[in-house]
């Protein structure tokens, strides 16, 4: 499909500092959009930041369509802008975009209107560290008709903010056993709005016990480790890297990805599988050292220090010399331009 993306720029810029904002809270000053009706996109804009008018009949406030994407644009050392990974997240957009039957977004349209966009507001991606350029693609359905059915109209946005780290500190969570976030044949592979208003209400019980975040287990046996709110979950044990399969009731994730593509190039063990709590406290109890981290695009590494599992609590390994933190370094030292990009992950801008 062809398309063209107009651009309207905002006529006063002002960049915001935010770092002492909590993330997301604080869009950069344009937004992307494109309108699908009639079974084709139009009018893809790039556009100063605005609120949006719905009718009150539009499908998305009643029956779910929504589904949504996470990334990161990078500044990195020589001054040049990137974004990471833009073509897995498209990937995985797709997938999303299919399992909630919505209208597929060509590659060129989601690349073309993230490039643009970023380039527009490269301004307000931090020079910190620590910083990134947070982008939010979404689609939701605008049809305004109530009844349930795939809506025929939709808006496709892009939206910016820029973040800094996720968590402050390492996290308690909880191995949850009685809620679950998804099943197999469910929406568990993908970024649609339900997966997560539907992990709230667990989350807060969670939290309202002292956790940070629950990991989920699955649904037949409440036993084998799942993931954890907008993280992919990893642990090291015995000096191998291991992981929850992807089996569709967990989100594929890039972080995910791109850690265990760097943990096999420096000739970590890396296991693809399924890990049962019961592992753990295995582990635990036979004094071994245990690393347990979340891996996700907001959270980037997101160390673990204690893991409640039924009533007692385990205290994993986070110390300075933990491999999370050599993997952490790498991908940072990839995206800022340190180190060579081997696999083409940064899209430079
Ligand atoms: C449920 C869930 N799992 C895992 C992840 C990590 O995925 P990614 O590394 O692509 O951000 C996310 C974040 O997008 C998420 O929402």
């Amino acid at each position: 499909m062809e398309h063209t993306i107009s651009v309207t720029t905002q006529a006063e810029r002002k960049v915001t500092d935010t770092k002492s904002v909590p993330f997301g809270k604080i869009p950069t000053e344009h937004m992307f959009v494109a309108e699908y009706k009639d079974k084709t996109w139009h009018n893809a804009q790039v556009v100063p930041f605005h609120d949006l008018t719905l009718s009150p009949l539009a499908l998305c406030f009643h029956y779910g369509q929504t589904i949504f994407e996470g990334m990161k644009a990078f500044k990195m050392q020589d001054g040049r802008v990137n974004v990471f990974r833009t073509e897995k997240h498209h990937e995985r957009f797709t997938k999303s975009l299919y399992r909630m039957c919505m209208p597929h977004v060509p590659k060129a349209l989601f690349t073309d209107a993230i490039k643009q966009l970023v380039k527009l507001d490269a301004d307000w991606i931090p020079r910190e560290d620590d910083g990134a350029l947070y982008i939010r693609p979404f689609m939701i359905a605008t049809e305004a008709r109530i009844g349930i059915k795939a809506s025929e109209e939709y808006l496709f946005m892009i939206v910016c903010s820029p973040a800094f780290h996720y968590y402050s500190k390492p996290l308690k969570v909880k191995i949850e056993t009685n809620y679950v976030r998804a099943v197999e044949g469910g929406t568990g592979l993908t970024k649609c709005g339900g997966n997560y208003g539907g992990a709230l209400f667990p989350t807060h019980l969670a939290q309202t016990a002292g956790y940070d975040q629950v990991l989920w287990t699955d649904a037949h046996t409440h036993e084998f480790i799942e993931e954890s709110g907008t993280m992919n979950a990893m642990f090291v044990i015995d000096g191998v890297l291991t992981t929850p399969e992807l089996t569709g009731t967990i989100l594929d994730g890039v972080t995910r990805n791109s850690l265990l593509t760097i943990a096999r190039d420096k000739g970590i063990k890396v296991e693809e599988r399924r890990i049962s709590y019961h592992e753990l406290v295995k582990a635990f109890e036979a004094g071994k050292k245990v690393e347990a981290f979340g891996a996700g695009t907001a959270a980037v590494v997101a160390p673990i220090e204690v893991i409640g599992i039924g009533h007692k609590e385990y205290k994993c390994y986070i110390e300075p010399d933990a491999v999370m933190y050599k993997l952490q370094k790498e991908l940072h030292d990839i995206r800022k331009g340190i180190i060579p990009d081997v696999h083409g992950w940064n899209d430079i801008i």
